[in-house]
């Protein structure tokens, strides 16, 4: 099977009731990023950057997958489909996409600050976190997010699938932050790229990429088609 590689923004899940962080109304509107999804932030107010990511929760569970997420689960028929994700929410997983990898880290999830490789999945029944929760060794935890001026551990597995793709697709990112940004730039030449978004940031006009300016449902939907009929 075809490996179909698709890297997702905030985009894809703004027809989910999610708001991206650019857009107006975005996230980033409403609150400093730097004082809520940095490094210094957290070290600085480690409180409220617990707070906000417990209001983010608590919005995941009113919110379902939208027919986006659920046409890419459904090319796994077709195609190995491969997503790359800088969304912390888990509306691929929740559609079904049985190969998520997470740049950003994920919303569900803390970590101890202690031994970070101790990662917990948190219950919706216990969605907060606050700076006196313990893990089960009686260490703090952290959202498992990676903030603004940390490392992104998984850009490295990510670029192996660019490399490997045989279709590369991007939908609903702005393409302003790196190094997710920068993903495109890894794909094979001659490689088919698409890039969905009603938006669209500019692309380097030297890739054979192909724009499809419309919103996720609509675009992903457009994209299938393309696809199946040239399988
Ligand atoms: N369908 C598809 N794309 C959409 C839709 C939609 N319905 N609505 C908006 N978009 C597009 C916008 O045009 C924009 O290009 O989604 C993109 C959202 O851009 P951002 O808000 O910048 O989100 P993203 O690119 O995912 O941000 C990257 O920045 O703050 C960090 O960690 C955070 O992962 C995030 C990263």
């Amino acid at each position: 099977m075809k490996k179909l590689v698709i890297s997702s923004g905030a985009g894809i899940s703004a027809e989910s009731g999610v708001s991206t962080f650019r857009d107006a109304g975005g996230l980033w509107e409403n609150y400093p990023v730097m004082k809520v999804a940095s490094a210094d932030g957290f070290r600085e107010n480690p409180e409220l950057v617990h707070e906000f990511y417990n209001k983010r929760r608590e919005q995941l569970l009113t919110v379902q997958p939208n027919n986006a997420h659920l046409i890419l689960k459904d090319l796994e028929k077709d195609f190995d489909v491969q997503i790359i994700t800088q969304n912390v929410d888990n509306l691929h997983e929740r559609a079904g996409s049985s190969k998520v990898l997470h740049l950003h880290g994920e919303l569900m999830k803390i970590r101890s600050m202690k031994h970070p490789e101790r990662i917990y999945e948190l219950k919706e029944t216990n969605l907060h976190t606050s700076i006196d929760t313990r893990d089960e060794y009686g260490d703090p935890v952290r959202p498992h997010i990676v903030f603004f001026q940390e490392d992104v551990p998984n850009f490295q597995p990510a670029v192996e699938m660019v490399q490997e793709a045989d279709i590369f697709v991007v939908i609903g990112t702005s393409l302003v932050v790196y190094p997710a940004a920068s993903l495109l730039y890894y794909v094979r030449k001659g490689t088919p790229i698409y890039y969905i978004d009603p938006n669209p940031a500019q692309v380097p006009s030297d890739r054979n990429i192909t724009v499809i300016p419309k919103k996720a449902t609509e675009g992903v939907t457009e994209l299938a088609k393309i696809l199946r009929n040239s399988l």
